[in-house]
Protein backbone atom coordinates (compact mmCIF):
# COMPACT_ATOMS: atom_id res chain seq x y z
CA UNK A 1 0.00 0.00 0.00
CA UNK A 2 1.09 3.64 -1.09
CA UNK A 3 1.25 6.32 1.41
CA UNK A 4 -2.67 8.17 1.92
CA UNK A 5 -2.78 10.38 -0.47
CA UNK A 6 -2.79 14.32 1.09
CA UNK A 7 -4.17 16.65 -1.68
CA UNK A 8 -5.63 15.57 -4.93
CA UNK A 9 -3.06 17.54 -6.73
CA UNK A 10 -0.98 14.06 -5.85
CA UNK A 11 -3.97 11.44 -6.71
CA UNK A 12 -2.70 10.61 -11.10
CA UNK A 13 -5.42 10.55 -13.24
CA UNK A 14 -6.16 7.02 -13.93
CA UNK A 15 -4.69 4.66 -11.01
CA UNK A 16 -5.17 0.95 -11.02
CA UNK A 17 -6.11 -1.32 -8.91
CA UNK A 18 -6.21 -0.45 -4.87
CA UNK A 19 -5.29 3.03 -5.92
CA UNK A 20 -8.42 3.44 -7.72
CA UNK A 21 -10.19 2.01 -4.73
CA UNK A 22 -8.80 4.53 -2.64
CA UNK A 23 -9.59 7.51 -4.59
CA UNK A 24 -13.23 6.56 -4.70
CA UNK A 25 -12.94 6.56 -1.08
CA UNK A 26 -12.20 9.79 -0.58
CA UNK A 27 -14.83 10.98 -2.94
CA UNK A 28 -16.99 9.30 -1.51
CA UNK A 29 -15.90 10.25 2.05
CA UNK A 30 -15.91 14.03 0.49
CA UNK A 31 -19.66 13.87 -0.08
CA UNK A 32 -20.72 11.91 3.02
CA UNK A 33 -19.55 15.14 4.79
CA UNK A 34 -20.97 17.62 2.37
CA UNK A 35 -24.13 15.98 2.55
CA UNK A 36 -24.22 15.78 6.28
CA UNK A 37 -22.88 19.32 6.83
CA UNK A 38 -25.80 20.63 4.66
CA UNK A 39 -28.03 18.28 6.80
CA UNK A 40 -27.01 19.86 9.82
CA UNK A 41 -27.17 23.25 8.89
CA UNK A 42 -31.16 22.61 7.89
CA UNK A 43 -31.70 21.04 11.19
CA UNK A 44 -30.05 23.76 12.77
CA UNK A 45 -32.33 26.19 10.68
CA UNK A 46 -35.70 24.68 11.16
CA UNK A 47 -35.02 23.99 14.82
CA UNK A 48 -34.65 27.61 15.27
CA UNK A 49 -36.83 28.99 13.54
CA UNK A 50 -39.54 26.83 15.82
CA UNK A 51 -38.09 28.12 18.49
CA UNK A 52 -38.69 32.00 17.83
CA UNK A 53 -42.56 31.02 17.22
CA UNK A 54 -43.87 31.34 20.65
CA UNK A 55 -47.12 28.93 20.79
CA UNK A 56 -48.44 30.62 24.08
CA UNK A 57 -48.76 34.35 25.44
CA UNK A 58 -50.55 35.65 28.60
CA UNK A 59 -51.87 39.05 29.75
CA UNK A 60 -51.92 40.12 33.04
CA UNK A 61 -54.90 42.78 33.72
CA UNK A 62 -54.34 46.05 36.22
CA UNK A 63 -56.97 47.95 37.34
CA UNK A 64 -57.61 51.67 35.41
CA UNK A 65 -59.56 54.19 34.98
CA UNK A 66 -60.24 53.65 39.05
CA UNK A 67 -61.60 50.41 39.42
CA UNK A 68 -60.32 47.58 41.14
CA UNK A 69 -60.78 45.50 37.60
CA UNK A 70 -57.64 42.97 37.82
CA UNK A 71 -57.79 39.57 35.83
CA UNK A 72 -55.61 36.89 33.49
CA UNK A 73 -55.95 36.16 29.92
CA UNK A 74 -54.05 33.68 28.33
CA UNK A 75 -53.59 32.54 24.68
CA UNK A 76 -52.67 29.34 23.12
CA UNK A 77 -52.12 28.30 19.75
CA UNK A 78 -54.45 25.20 18.44
CA UNK A 79 -53.76 24.83 14.85
CA UNK A 80 -54.39 27.84 12.74
CA UNK A 81 -56.54 28.79 16.10
CA UNK A 82 -55.68 30.74 19.36
CA UNK A 83 -57.52 29.64 22.36
CA UNK A 84 -58.25 32.72 24.76
CA UNK A 85 -58.80 31.86 27.96
CA UNK A 86 -60.11 35.01 30.65
CA UNK A 87 -60.65 34.93 34.01
CA UNK A 88 -61.19 38.71 35.72
CA UNK A 89 -62.39 39.79 38.67
CA UNK A 90 -63.83 42.44 40.63
CA UNK A 91 -65.92 43.73 38.18
CA UNK A 92 -69.97 45.05 38.41
CA UNK A 93 -72.36 42.13 37.44
CA UNK A 94 -73.31 42.05 33.80
CA UNK A 95 -71.52 42.50 30.30
CA UNK A 96 -68.75 44.48 29.64
CA UNK A 97 -66.49 45.23 25.99
CA UNK A 98 -63.79 42.63 25.98
CA UNK A 99 -60.99 43.59 22.98
CA UNK A 100 -57.28 43.56 21.56
CA UNK A 101 -55.89 46.98 21.33
CA UNK A 102 -53.51 48.11 19.07
CA UNK A 103 -50.37 48.80 21.37
CA UNK A 104 -48.65 47.19 24.40
CA UNK A 105 -48.92 50.01 26.79
CA UNK A 106 -51.35 50.37 29.60
CA UNK A 107 -48.98 53.38 31.07
CA UNK A 108 -52.56 55.78 31.05
CA UNK A 109 -54.55 55.70 34.15
CA UNK A 110 -57.32 55.70 31.84
CA UNK A 111 -55.42 53.42 30.03
CA UNK A 112 -55.92 55.59 26.67
CA UNK A 113 -52.11 54.51 25.92
CA UNK A 114 -53.32 50.79 24.74
CA UNK A 115 -54.42 52.89 21.57
CA UNK A 116 -57.32 51.66 19.07
CA UNK A 117 -58.93 47.99 18.44
CA UNK A 118 -56.18 45.79 17.23
CA UNK A 119 -57.32 46.34 13.51
CA UNK A 120 -54.56 44.71 10.94
CA UNK A 121 -57.23 43.95 7.92
CA UNK A 122 -58.76 47.81 8.46
CA UNK A 123 -62.58 46.58 9.43
CA UNK A 124 -65.36 48.41 10.61
CA UNK A 125 -66.10 47.40 14.47
CA UNK A 126 -68.01 44.30 15.39
CA UNK A 127 -68.74 41.46 17.73
CA UNK A 128 -66.54 38.05 16.82
CA UNK A 129 -68.93 36.51 14.97
CA UNK A 130 -70.14 39.03 12.95
CA UNK A 131 -68.96 39.49 9.28
CA UNK A 132 -67.33 42.73 9.28
CA UNK A 133 -65.18 42.84 12.97
CA UNK A 134 -61.82 44.56 14.21
CA UNK A 135 -59.54 41.23 14.78
CA UNK A 136 -58.94 42.47 18.30
CA UNK A 137 -63.21 42.64 18.98
CA UNK A 138 -63.62 39.71 21.02
CA UNK A 139 -66.67 41.02 22.25
CA UNK A 140 -67.72 40.62 26.27
CA UNK A 141 -67.60 38.84 29.39
CA UNK A 142 -69.75 38.61 31.56
CA UNK A 143 -69.65 38.98 35.19
CA UNK A 144 -71.77 36.90 37.62
CA UNK A 145 -73.79 38.23 40.61
CA UNK A 146 -69.89 37.78 43.01
CA UNK A 147 -68.04 40.30 39.78
CA UNK A 148 -66.55 37.50 38.32
CA UNK A 149 -66.03 36.57 34.71
CA UNK A 150 -65.18 33.54 33.06
CA UNK A 151 -64.34 33.15 28.43
CA UNK A 152 -63.50 30.61 26.55
CA UNK A 153 -63.39 31.35 23.27
CA UNK A 154 -61.38 29.88 19.95
CA UNK A 155 -60.80 32.22 16.64
CA UNK A 156 -58.60 33.25 13.73
CA UNK A 157 -55.38 35.25 15.99
CA UNK A 158 -51.77 34.88 15.41
CA UNK A 159 -49.15 34.41 17.63
CA UNK A 160 -46.20 35.13 15.54
CA UNK A 161 -45.72 36.86 12.14
CA UNK A 162 -46.90 40.52 10.61
CA UNK A 163 -50.41 40.15 12.81
CA UNK A 164 -49.21 38.79 15.69
CA UNK A 165 -50.96 39.80 18.98
CA UNK A 166 -47.67 39.68 20.82
CA UNK A 167 -47.20 43.37 22.30
CA UNK A 168 -50.58 44.37 21.85
CA UNK A 169 -52.98 44.61 24.81
CA UNK A 170 -56.27 43.51 26.32
CA UNK A 171 -58.69 46.45 27.47
CA UNK A 172 -61.95 45.35 29.83
CA UNK A 173 -64.51 47.89 29.16
CA UNK A 174 -67.04 49.77 32.24
CA UNK A 175 -70.27 49.24 30.00
CA UNK A 176 -71.36 46.26 27.20
CA UNK A 177 -70.01 46.33 23.73
CA UNK A 178 -73.05 46.64 21.35
CA UNK A 179 -70.98 44.56 18.65
CA UNK A 180 -71.39 47.61 16.10
CA UNK A 181 -70.86 50.95 16.66
CA UNK A 182 -67.77 51.90 15.60
CA UNK A 183 -64.84 52.49 16.81
CA UNK A 184 -65.24 50.66 20.24
CA UNK A 185 -69.12 49.24 20.47
CA UNK A 186 -70.12 52.49 22.85
CA UNK A 187 -68.04 50.06 25.93
CA UNK A 188 -67.15 53.26 27.67
CA UNK A 189 -64.39 53.29 30.08
CA UNK A 190 -61.54 51.26 29.83
CA UNK A 191 -61.57 49.65 33.56
CA UNK A 192 -58.35 47.33 33.27
CA UNK A 193 -55.46 46.59 30.55
CA UNK A 194 -52.76 44.25 30.26
CA UNK A 195 -49.96 43.84 27.94
CA UNK A 196 -49.59 40.43 26.20
CA UNK A 197 -46.40 38.92 26.36
CA UNK A 198 -44.88 35.45 25.06
CA UNK A 199 -45.47 33.14 27.54
CA UNK A 200 -44.11 29.39 27.88
CU1 LIG B 1 -61.58 48.07 23.92
ZN1 LIG C 1 -63.50 46.94 17.54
Amino acid sequence: MPDRPTDWKFVPRSLPGANADILWAMKTNFFARYFLLIGVCFGLTVAGSRAEEPTKAAANLSPASGSKVTGKVTFTKLGDDVQVIADIQNLTPGKHGFHLHEKGDCSAPDAASAGAHFNPTHQHHGGPNTPEHHAGDLGNIEADASGKAHLEWKGKLKLSGEDSIIGKSVVVHEKADDLKTDPSGNSGARIACGVINAAD
